[in-house]
């Protein structure tokens, strides 16, 4: 499957990208030449707290689905770790979602922090800080995967908070599926603490207490439906944030803390590349981030309350992302070629892409001190650096963020950072093979262009799954 829009590689200068971004009438910042050394904005340290982060470059957590089945690492996570340090990214954020406890797996090959895994985990630690630039600032990502828990087999189990119109029919839930109570909240809250802990204890500068697509942090922000002491008020759908953080501050005072928001959502989309429709009207209750009468369309008056609150508890440290890889992938990871279970861009990617880094560049305006980290440049391929040099040197997001590059071409910011050439054979395509792969229960990692995974029995596998899906 493929869409019509044109591919990137055939605008082949920056000005073409310029006029190709004005008739899609979207702002992209764009440097026409990359600085080097001392003068280059990427290479300006940013200090956060304690740390001084030394260049504009952050991994973004990529998750490998390669996980033992008792949540420690196999080999394939720690080549990923390895590839991770080994990026020239002053700034690690969480290496990947880490559950705080079994049920609340994503899929059951996600890590998991406990005692069982704590040696293993620090063992992944000391592969990142082998291939690491001096210095580097390394978070873990905590998550508990709420509505999207998988943590047995690929059979959903999950664990939501408020009934969903179109999220529980897609699930088959019946109406009388448990809620978790506000009992079981506290208990996940404590997991959230001891895990931290034992972060702190293994050696990570911060924790991430995940807040975006469509995990449980994140499923809080939006439980206006819920009642109890977790849902309805903005008060009630931040206490799990509030008490998650006091907790650790409680447990490891000096751990540093670090939130990853999906700062703006849409609705589901269906198969057709059209949002669902609705059965109940507006007011939609059901996502964070979004203009209620118009649930397409992003609204950050929420999101800045909640900045608000972070600023509030001391954390300085947010990481930028929006809506949910399962139900609105295209605002979250901008691709051209969809993975198994999506559909066809309904606009063209760049717009995704504009679409996230104006909603950071005005959070980052509004907070200007705080620590913005930007996601979703992958798409940009060969045009990247130059926006990202545009984009820190005008003050839009203080770290670019890098996803799914990082699997495709792990040293392109350590290329970019010392002037070398690029290798454009190695730049991600979004071809969505990372993602199309753990939806058919095979590990995750760039299939067409590390050929580690091209040549292995998986590429294999996954190779016959697309020409299935293509004959079909
Ligand atoms: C295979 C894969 C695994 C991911 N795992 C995580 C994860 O564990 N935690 C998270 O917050 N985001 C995860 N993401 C989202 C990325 O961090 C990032 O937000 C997204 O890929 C968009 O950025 P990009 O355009 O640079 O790829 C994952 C994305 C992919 C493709
Ligand atoms: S499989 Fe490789 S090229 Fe395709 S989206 Fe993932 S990283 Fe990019």
């Amino acid at each position: 499957m493929s869409s019509g829009f044109a591919h990137l590689g055939s605008l082949h200068t920056v000005e073409a990208l310029r006029t190709h971004l004005r008739k899609l009438g979207i702002d992209i910042p764009v440097d026409d030449e990359l600085l080097t050394g001392s003068e280059s904005p990427l290479r300006q340290p940013i200090q956060a707290g304690r740390f001084s982060i030394s260049n504009r470059f952050t991994i973004q957590p990529m998750e490998g689905w390669d996980g033992t089945p008792d949540g420690r690492p196999s080999a394939l996570t720690l080549r990923r770790w390895e590839h991770f340090g080994r990026s020239g990214a002053a700034l690690i954020w969480g290496g990947e979602a880490v559950a705080v406890r079994h049920e609340g797996r994503a899929n059951p090959n996600q890590l998991l922090l406990n005692e069982h895994t704590r040696a293993d985990l620090a063992r992944l630690r000391e592969t990142l800080l082998r291939t690491a630039p001096t210095g580097v600032v390394l978070g873990l990502q905590l998550t508990h995967s709420g509505r999207f828990s998988r943590p047995n087999s690929r059979q959903p189990e999950p664990r939501i908070l408020y009934r969903h119109p179109i999220l529980d029919r897609r699930l088959g839930l019946p109406a009388d599926y448990p809620l978790l109570t506000d009992g079981d909240v506290r208990g996940i809250i404590e997991d959230f603490h001891r895990a931290a802990r034992m972060a702190w204890e293994i050696g990570f500068d911060f924790v991430d207490i995940k807040h975006c697509h469509g995990y449980l942090g994140h499923e809080f922000l939006s439980a206006y439906t819920r009642s109890g002491d977790y849902g309805g008020s903005f008060e009630n759908r931040t206490r799990f944030l509030r008490e998650v953080a006091e907790g650790i501050r409680a447990v490891a005072p000096q751990l540093e803390l670090a939130v990853r928001l999906s700062a703006f959502d849409t609705i589901p989309y269906a198969k057709s590349g059209t949002p669902e429709s609705l059965e109940e009207p507006t007011p939609y209750r059901f996502a964070f981030g979004v203009n209620p009468l118009n649930p397409v369309e992003p609204d950050v008056t929420e999101p800045i309350q909640f900045l608000t609150s972070l600023r509030e508890l001391g954390i300085r440290l947010v990481n930028i992302t929006a809506g949910t890889p399962y139900t609105n992938p295209h605002i979250q990871r901008p691709a051209l070629f969809p993975p198994s279970d999506g559909y066809l861009p309904p606009e063209d990617p760049l717009v995704g892409v504009a679409r996230q880094m104006e909603v950071t560049r005005a959070l980052k305006s509004r907070f200007p001190e705080m620590i913005f980290v930007g996601t979703a440049y992958s798409y940009l391929q060969e045009f990247l650096p130059y926006v990202s040099q545009a984009a820190v040197r005008g003050g839009w997001v203080d770290s670019v963020g890098l996803g799914r590059i990082t699997l495709s071409y792990p040293e392109l910011a350590r290329d970019v950072l010392e002037g070398r050439p690029l290798d454009r054979k190695r730049f991600c395509r979004t071809f969505s093979d990372c993602t199309t792969g753990p939806r058919n229960a095979l590990p995750s990692g760039c299939y067409p262009l590390d050929e580690h995974y091209k040549k292995s029995e998986a590429g294999k596998q996954l190779r016959a799954i697309k020409d299935a899906a293509r004959k079909s």
